[in-house]
């Protein structure tokens, strides 16, 4: 697959197409989904995943389903929709983009004064299609303003998957990677396989590959040796959900990456669009945190690493305290220390 054609999920009027990222990267296969039931699906098992990504695909789901009621009054259509948000919403619980871009979805269908249900359903449709479009857009912009923390000659180390296929396209942390690499810089990624299900090994490694970036594959226990036996130049990841004060939630194991970095004296970066930014909630703590099936850790692929009902405790994701990250890359630009008021000013304009 070419780099420039990597793309997760996309509106083909009569389905919408979802790369299931469960088969990479061993195999490339497009899911056709022309029902709620399947998008959802493909939400809950992660074969379209990161927070992008899968709020885009609740935005679709929701447009298709649209497209389907049958209503004799904009009001009764709105109302058909409802058990379609709360199914959709319902799907992951940590990454706010998913809640976001159903909220914004339903706040335009009460809005837009449609003159009649086939009105609306065509602003839905668009609005979904808005939604992904500007994702794209913001991870330009957040690749462009990420500059300014990336040096020539950079390593940068990673987790888990914030590239094309976490996103509509480009990346948010591999966007600013990506970002830098196209424009010249000599740029090396460490990317952390990130356990369990190793959206590190499985997707960033086959999204390097494909942009022809360098970069060195390593288990997450490794990162600490890396550290100290090599140059890192900064560590950047992804966000599910940014609290108010900073706190921030991402795929489990970026709170130890973000601990060995201070230890290092690695500066540790988030790249995250508005969209994952939650002003609702005060710190990390009220963050909910998808605990997800034990078998993800007892085995893979169908082969058991552990025995038989070995307890497991398999929270998709943590949090890494505000005070370990120094400065979060959005798509209106670098906000540094102190979040509490800085974050405030990006939604100013
Ligand atoms: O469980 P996943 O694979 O959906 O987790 C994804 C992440 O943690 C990403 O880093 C995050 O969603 C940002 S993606 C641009």
């Amino acid at each position: 697959m070419q780099a420039d054609t990597v793309q997760a999920i996309a509106w083909c009027d009569d389905h919408i197409r979802i790369l299931d990222q469960t088969l990479l990267p061993a195999q490339e296969v497009y899911i056709e989904s022309r029902d709620l039931e399947t998008v959802a699906d493909a939400i809950r098992r992660l074969a379209v995943r990161g927070a992008p990504a899968i709020g885009i695909a609740a935005a679709m789901a929701l447009a298709f389903e649209a497209r389907k009621v049958q209503a004799a009054t904009i009001e009764e259509c709105i109302a058909a929709l409802l058990p379609v948000y709360e199914l959709l919403r319902s799907t992951r619980p940590t990454a706010v983009n998913l809640q976001w871009a159903l909220d914004r979805m339903m706040a335009k269908a009460r809005a837009a004064g449609a003159a009649s249900v086939d009105g609306l359903k065509s602003i839905l449709v668009a609005e979904a299609l808005a939604i992904h479009a500007e994702d794209i857009e913001n991870n330009l912009a957040m690749g462009r303003f990420g500059q300014e923390v990336v040096p020539q000659n950079a390593t940068i180390m990673t987790i888990c998957n914030a590239g094309a296929l976490a996103t509509g396209g480009h990346g948010t942390a591999l966007g600013v990677i990506r970002t830098a690499a196209g424009s010249g810089k000599n740029i090396n990624v460490v990317a952390c396989e990130t356990r369990p299900l190793l959206q590190g090994a499985r997707l960033t490694a086959w999204e390097l590959t494909a942009y022809g970036i360098p970069f060195k594959l390593i288990t997450d226990g490794m990162a600490a040796f890396y550290m100290k036996k090599h140059r890192v130049s900064l560590v950047i990841t992804g966000a599910d959900r940014i609290a108010a004060n900073g706190d921030s939630a991402n795929k489990i194991g970026t709170y130890s990456l973000a601990v060995l970095a201070r230890q290092h004296g690695v500066p540790f970066y988030i790249a995250a669009p508005r969209s994952t930014v939650d002003p609702a909630i005060a710190n990390g703590d009220a963050i909910p945190i998808e605990e997800r099936a034990a078998d993800e850790v007892t085995g893979f692929g169908g082969i058991l690493t552990a025995p038989v009902g070995t307890p497991v405790w398999n929270p998709s994701f943590d949090v890494t305290p505000a005070g370990l990250i120094d400065g979060i890359i959005t798509d209106r630009g670098l906000v540094r220390p102190p979040y509490e008021a800085n974050l405030k000013k990006i939604f100013m304009h």
